[in-house]
């Protein structure tokens, strides 16, 4: 195991019934670096997040967090170590306000007022903080699902598909928070369909098929590979 990895995930497989939906996946992922995970619907990439996040246990495989085994650990034991997700589909507390979103989030972290206040700054929800979240649009509860994520404090971070319906200036101020976040030491994974966003974060992908790696390395030497282009092209 390369001792400067943070996250070390290791032949990974999950099933859902006679479905393989994880099939041996690995992947290696130090501090401060932005890995890219990409791959055609059906994947795999939401079940390698909810499987490295702890709502599902893996069949098969491990996953190591700075040196230490975390597969059997439930969520918010992995939420303590440090490993924390966005959402492909936000789930706040409706029925609260953003501030009090955070508030709930920040007891993972022991995070105070202070912390929140700055962590609505620099999502840009300090405007919002006392709106309730079913009032946000969709990119504003993507900046709030970050938030919640962020509150807790992560060494990393999963993110699942944020760029998916943003306008070009929010997609721009995005990928400049998710640099910055990565800047600080966070370890970064980022699932993600838009190519030219995550372009601007990462040179570096994993690309995945049915539950599997097909392919590691420069995101621009995945787009000239023939299998890349078969599986994305439909063959
Ligand atoms: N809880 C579950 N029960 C049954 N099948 C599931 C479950 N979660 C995921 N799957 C199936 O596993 C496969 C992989 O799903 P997953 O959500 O990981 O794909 P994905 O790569 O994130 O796709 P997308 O790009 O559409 O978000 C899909 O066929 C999905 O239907
Ligand atoms: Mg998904």
């Amino acid at each position: 195991m390369s001792p400067s990895a943070l996250l070390v995930v290791e032949r990974l497989s999950k099933h859902f019934g006679a479905f393989q939906a994880l099939d041996g996946l690995s992947l290696k992922l130090a501090s401060g670096e932005i890995l890219g995970l990409v791959g055609p619907n059906g994947s795999g990439k939401t079940t390698a997040i909810n499987v490295i996040s702890g709502v599902y246990t893996a069949d098969a495989g491990t996953i190591h967090f700075d040196g230490q085994p975390v597969g059997g650990l439930p969520i918010h034991r992995r939420a303590h170590l440090g490993i924390n997700r966005t959402f492909q589909v936000p789930k706040p507390f409706k029925g609260l306000t953003v501030s009090e979103n955070l508030e709930i989030a920040a007891v993972y972290s022991g995070a105070g007022r202070d912390e929140i206040g700055k962590c609505l700054e620099f999502l840009e929800l300090a405007p919002l903080a006392g709106r309730e979240a079913a009032s946000l649009n969709s990119a504003q509860q993507k900046r709030l699902d970050l938030a919640r994520a962020l509150i807790a404090r992560p060494r990393l971070l999963l993110v699942d598909e944020l760029a998916a319906g943003l306008n070009p200036a929010e997609l721009q101020r995005m990928a400049q928070t998710l640099m910055t976040i990565a800047s600080s030491g966070v370890a970064l994974l980022v699932v993600e369909h838009l190519l030219s966003f995550l372009r601007e974060l990462t040179s570096r992908v994993v690309v995945m098929d049915a539950g599997r790696e097909i392919f590691e390395g420069p995101l621009d030497v995945a787009a000239r590979d023939p299998q890349v282009i078969d599986i994305f092209l439909g063959g």
